[in-house]
């Protein structure tokens, strides 16, 4: 027997027992006649005793261990001296009589604990040993916990999971596809699925009305933290729904994971914002509600007064903080003003008006506006005696997007945002289309599939850019964790939005032939969505990359370092498929 008990598992209630542990070393404390060996598993650690009057042998032997050696112990529960009170076996220790090693170990290449020693590089080479952390193992039980009450959810409400295949076509998520040779088909490829998206559609043809998979994607785009090329979503198609029923299903998935997971109980709706809303209040459509500061047009009280700057601007906007004029120096505010100036981000430069405590107004731009009129401006975003408002003028989208940025910049400097709090919300009314300047022409915002609003269908040929669709995203404190839309299941609907895009008939019929083809019989009318599941478990993790909540992660340049892959591969594979590699031009 190779354990009667796990290493988190023994009370005080069990001092006397006889008992069999295995496990790791985590750690190894040599007092000389005494030695404590912490022996660790998934479950916890339990102290270990050795010293020189119980057993002058075994304490020889116990000298000899090494970190991550694997043991099975034999000894007898004791109360301990010393008790820790931060661990749940910390009251006992275990008097060893007998001592197996199962296993050597060679030193690993960084501590294993909470916090290691270890640097990107080699906890990446080494996740095996990095995945011994208890951090990590927590993780990982978390996804789990997550995935089982997913399942169990939607199992509730008729959901079922069919698998669809990774060796497919070309799927418009609007990323680049990974590709894959075919062997048998020389000079043909498979690609790998960007979302399951088409298929689901085909299953609501085929009649399976609500079906979910917890699914693998990939897409070949540029990482950040919160992006992987392979990823994992919870991905869901339902018939004969309204977006309503839709978000009413998918807010009671929310809330029945944040209760099970986090224990908060939301007893509102969510808030539900328009995706013009979430732009002009938070210069982005993924808000994060855990603070204010909302943006406030003041376009027409700046203009008109002769600064030139501002008169030319299509828009001019400003956001308020509070009871800090006394804190932004000069200098603080020159660091703000490079971080809107940064190209990412592009503003101009940043204005500011601070209202002071003893009432007066002082403001970067006070040469160009009376005190009058900047007063107008504090009002109008309700500031008070110690406020400073920042004002970014210029092109509209980029303003906000600028103001957007720079009260995440602010949130995060002043640390207004609380540990442990969660405001998710929809954003709905999503645009159709979205202008492409470089290749001058529509792309379909969500993806060619998504409905446009039933009122806005006659400005398809007047309008496009104004057209809205049925299409939501799920918020997270400012992170995107899903999106889905109601499809178009009318041809020519489906047809015009294609042309709208670009494709002619030929083209479309080339890509998606297949589901035009299955629309010809009898399409239910029918929508979805898909959570990207990484993220959403980053965010219960409180983690701040996906990575940390992915057993086998790529690194952030998309390497695998422990498999060492992307590699090349043999010649002899290549010639199977008829790849040359071209010589690197560069
Ligand atoms: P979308 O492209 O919005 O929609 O993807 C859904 C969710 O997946 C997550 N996600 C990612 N997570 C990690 N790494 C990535 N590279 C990555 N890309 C996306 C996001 C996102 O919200 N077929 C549609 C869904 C539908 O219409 O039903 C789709 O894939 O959290």
């Amino acid at each position: 027997m190779y354990r009667t008990h796990t290493c988190g598992e023994l009370r005080i209630s069990d001092v006397n027992k006889e008992v069999t542990l295995s496990g790791w070393i985590q750690k190894i404390r040599d007092l000389g006649s005494v030695i404590f060996i912490d022996l660790r598993d998934r479950y916890g650690i339990t102290q270990l005793y050795f010293d020189n009057v119980l057993n002058p042998e075994l304490l020889e032997q116990a000298r000899k261990l090494g970190r991550e050696y694997v043991l099975r112990i034999k000894g007898s529960v004791r109360e301990r001296e010393n008790k820790n009170p931060n661990i749940p076996t910390g009251d006992i220790e275990i008097v060893v009589k007998e001592l197996e090693i199962l296993n050597k170990s060679e030193v690993p290449p960084f501590t294993i604990e909470e916090n290691t020693d270890g640097g990107e590089e080699q906890l990446m080479k080494y996740r095996y040993l990095d995945l011994r952390r208890p951090n990590l193992q927590r993780a990982l039980l978390l996804r789990y916990q997550m995935a089982r009450h997913i399942r169990n959810y939607l199992d509730q409400h008729n959901f079922v999971e069919i698998e669809t295949p990774f060796l497919i076509k070309s799927t418009p998520e609007g990323a680049r596809d990974f590709i894959v040779p075919s062997r048998l088909y020389r000079g043909s490829f498979y690609a790998l699925p960007q979302s399951p998206q088409l298929f689901k559609q085909l299953l609501m043809v085929a009649g399976y009305d609500r079906y979910f998979q917890v699914v693998k994607c990939f897409r070949d785009e540029d990482f950040r933290a919160d992006r992987q090329p392979e990823f994992t979503q919870i991905d869901c198609e339902l018939s004969f729904v309204t977006q309503d029923d839709i978000l009413n299903i998918f807010e009671g998935l929310a809330k029945y994971l944040f209760k099970t997971i986090k224990g908060i109980e939301f007893t509102d709706p969510f808030p539900r914002l328009s995706y013009s809303e979430a732009i002009e209040r938070y210069g982005t459509d993924k808000p994060d509600l855990r603070f204010g500061m909302e943006i406030i047009d003041i376009t027409s009280l700046l203009q008109g007064h002769g600064f030139k700057v501002f008169d030319s601007a299509k828009y001019i906007g400003g956001i308020k903080v509070e009871g800090k004029a006394d804190f932004y120096s000069r200098k603080k505010i020159d660091q703000l003003t490079d971080f809107v100036k940064r190209p990412q981000i592009g503003a101009k430069g940043l204005a500011w008006i601070k209202y002071n405590t003893d009432g007066s107004v002082k403001s970067s731009v006070d040469k160009f506006y009376t005190p009058e009129t900047l007063q107008k401006v504090l009002s109008e975003l309700d500031a008070q005696p110690n406020d400073i408002v920042f004002i970014i003028s210029g092109d509209k989208q980029l303003g906000l997007r600028a103001l957007g940025e720079l009260r995440l910049e602010i949130a995060r400097s002043l640390r207004l945002i609380k540990e442990g709090d969660f405001k998710p919300l929809w954003v709905v009314d999503f645009p159709m289309f979205e202008w492409d300047e470089e290749e001058e022409r529509y792309k379909a915002m969500h993806h060619p599939f998504t409905s446009p609003k039933q009122e806005d269908i006659p400005l398809l040929d007047r309008d496009p850019g104004k057209v809205r669709a049925n299409a939501y995203d799920f918020v997270i404190n400012g992170v995107e964790i899903g999106g889905g839309s109601i499809r178009i299941h009318k041809r020519d609907i489906q047809q015009k939005v294609f042309e709208i895009l670009g494709l002619t008939p030929q083209e479309a019929n080339e890509k998606f032939g297949f589901l035009l083809e299955a629309f010809k019989y009898g399409a239910p009318p029918h929508g979805g969505i898909a959570f990207g599941f990484d993220r959403w478990v980053a965010i219960f993790n409180g983690s701040k990359s996906i990575k940390d909540v992915i057993a086998f992660p790529k690194n952030s340049a998309g390497r695998d370092l422990m498999l060492d892959a992307p590699s090349p591969v043999s010649k002899e594979q290549l010639d199977e498929l008829g790849i040359e590699i071209k010589p690197d031009t560069e």
